[in-house]
């Protein structure tokens, strides 16, 4: 555990208030800092998540809309940049956000040059890719919430159907954060039971690959129902970013699917994709072991050379 630890939250949006506010009720940090260019609308923020820290564990929470806020962070989470409007791919925000996170991340290295960067706005998979490369810092301290979210909403589906709780529904989505994003069903169980062993109360397998197709598109296209509805998702987004500050700051080890620029991941390299990655205080390294069938690491692939297309025409 990182003593006196310090988590800074670069945007205070729907999103990065939402982070900031989880993480002082789950006290993932005993400081919390958030940071954004609208100083009014920060300065009530912080205002807002003070009050209530009578009731929250003994993190404090202080921001605004100087960056000298973020001074001496451990972690930095970037939520800064425009979010998708209804019915948009994450993917189709890159233009508008690189810029952002790029300058964002250079200022905040100015006074944090220690931390650990989260990158949650999107397209963070590809916002992560150009971030690192552009901090040169070593790949571990650089990556994104990727798909620890969409796992959170995948096991959420498998648990309402089953009555299982959360906690004992090991499934994963892998990959992009975003439209290309999928279940590794391979390694799919509850507790011990392969997921198309398990059966429903009348004795029988519970769920056809049919089924299971249907609830990877729930999953995939679940921020649009809600932005959709809403306008904007946050609490999910800020309680998994939360759950990723708590594994650097607890220097946990845990193993999580953040979005790491993959380093001859089965052959993959140079861009982020979400695979089970080991999260600790020096940051986060996808586990190279992880088994993936052919199928599998061709839509990872598929992904991978996609998201280097994006990348690649932001550099030009
Ligand atoms: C989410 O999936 C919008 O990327 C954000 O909730």
């Amino acid at each position: 555990m990182i003593e006196n630890s310090k988590l800074t939250v670069i945007g205070a949006g729907a999103v990065g208030s939402s982070v900031a506010y989880a993480a002082l009720i789950r006290g993932s940090a005993r400081h919390v800092a958030l940071y954004d260019i609208a100083a009014e609308k920060t300065e009530a923020e912080v205002l807002d998540l003070a009050h209530g820290t009578l009731f929250t564990n003994s993190s404090t929470i202080t921001g605004g809309s100087d960056i000298s806020v973020a001074e001496g962070s451990h972690v930095v989470v970037i939520t800064a940049g425009a979010k998708q409007k209804p019915g948009q791919p994450r993917i189709e925000l890159a233009g508008i956000n690189a810029k952002i996170v790029a300058d964002t991340m250079k200022k905040t290295l100015e006074v944090a040059p220690d931390a650990i960067f989260v990158i949650v706005s999107n397209p963070c998979d590809v916002l992560a890719t150009l971030a690192l490369e552009e901090s040169g810092l070593p790949r571990e301290r650089v990556f994104a919430s990727g798909t620890v979210l969409d796992s959170s909403r995948l096991r959420w589906e498998i648990s309402r159907r089953t009555n299982v709780a959360p906690t004992s529904v090991h499934a994963q989505i892998v990959g992009e954060h975003g439209d290309t994003e999928f279940p590794l069903w391979s390694e799919a169980r509850i507790n011990t039971v392969p997921i198309l062993d398990w059966r429903g109360p009348d004795g029988t397998p519970q769920f056809s690959v049919e089924e299971l197709d249907k609830i990877a598109v729930d999953v995939r296209d679940a921020a649009y129902k809600v932005i959709q509805g809403k306008g904007a998702t946050n609490y999910a987004i800020g309680l998994s970013s939360a759950r990723i500050v708590e594994a650097i700051l607890g220097d946990e080890n845990a193993v999580l699917n953040v979005s790491t620029v993959l380093d001859d991941f089965h052959g993959i390299s140079d861009v982020a994709l979400s695979v089970p990655s080991l999260v600790n205080a020096s940051g986060a390294r996808a586990i190279r072991e992880t088994p993936f069938e052919e199928h599998e690491l061709e839509r990872l692939r598929a992904s991978a050379d996609a998201l280097k297309k994006v990348a690649a025409d932001l550099r030009a």
